[in-house]
């Protein structure tokens, strides 16, 4: 039998990664989580205890680029099926331009666009050639095209993670990869809230769905976790 395939995902702590991280050992997917502080993840440990052999948690905090390059190159000896980004913060509670400080919109766009490019960047080497799918958790606020307003930091912060994207995808095509810029669905988490309609599960079962159907298409795709396409 050939072996499990592996995947990273990087920011895997509570939320949708956690979901996601629940829901690929149950589709035979080996994984790598990470999370900023390991010893304090314990939902992560439950999981890998119930998995043994096949869930390691490791520590990367996205900011620090030190330790993000150190993570990578320890991956150099994988060969990695997927690397799944998804750590990203809602940015300051008013969420608006005009009040934001430049230590708000600094840290808000490197957690949510300038940190996924580069882990994306420094993990390509280690992603299968022809079938790896590099995917980042993207949202529907990020499309310019259906920007209706609202949330005008978080919205500016997807969109250069997707712009950002877009500028990667040559790199990552030269190397037979599939680039997936993912809207999660407005999910139940801390940052989503308890008034959306959509489940961590539901979410996570839908977004592993979409992983696997793109898996060899070589293509950038910007869609959501049931497969529907989005205007950048
Ligand atoms: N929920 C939604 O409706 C929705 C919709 C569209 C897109 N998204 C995107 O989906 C992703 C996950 O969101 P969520 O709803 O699950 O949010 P969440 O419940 O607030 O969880 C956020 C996760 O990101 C991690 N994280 C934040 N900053 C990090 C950093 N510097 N380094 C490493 N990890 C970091 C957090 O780690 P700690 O636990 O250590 O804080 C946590 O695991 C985000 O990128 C978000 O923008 C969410």
């Amino acid at each position: 039998m050939a072996d499990p395939s592996l995947a990273v995902i990087a920011g895997a702590n509570r939320g949708i990664g956690l979901g996601v991280v629940k829901e690929m050992p149950r589709r035979g997917w080996n994984v790598i989580a990470t999370a900023r502080r390991p010893a304090e993840a314990t939902a992560l440990a439950v999981l890998a205890e119930a998995h043994p052999g096949r869930l390691e948690v490791l520590a990367l905090d996205l900011n620090n680029v030190t330790q993000l390059d150190a993570f990578a190159d320890a991956m150099k000896t994988r060969t990695l099926d997927a690397v799944l980004i998804n750590g990203g913060v809602a940015g300051p509670g008013h969420r608006g331009a005009t009040a934001a400080t430049e230590a708000e919109i600094g840290a808000l766009m490197f957690t949510n666009a300038i940190a996924p490019i580069r882990l994306a960047r420094a993990l390509a080497g280690a992603v299968r050639r022809g079938s790896g799918v590099i995917r980042f958790t993207s949202s529907v606020m990020g499309s310019v095209a259906l920007n209706a307003g609202g949330h005008e930091l978080y919205r500016a912060s997807k969109a250069a993670l997707n712009s950002l994207s877009r500028g990667l995808w040559p790199e990552l095509r030269g190397r037979g990869l599939t680039l997936l810029s993912l809207h999660p669905g407005w999910v139940r988490t801390d940052m989503g809230g308890s008034a959306a309609p959509v489940s961590v599960g539901e979410s996570a079962r839908g977004m592993v769905t979409m992983l696997e159907r793109e898996r060899g298409k070589r293509r950038h795709a910007f869609i959501d976790y049931q497969g529907a396409e989005f205007a950048w």
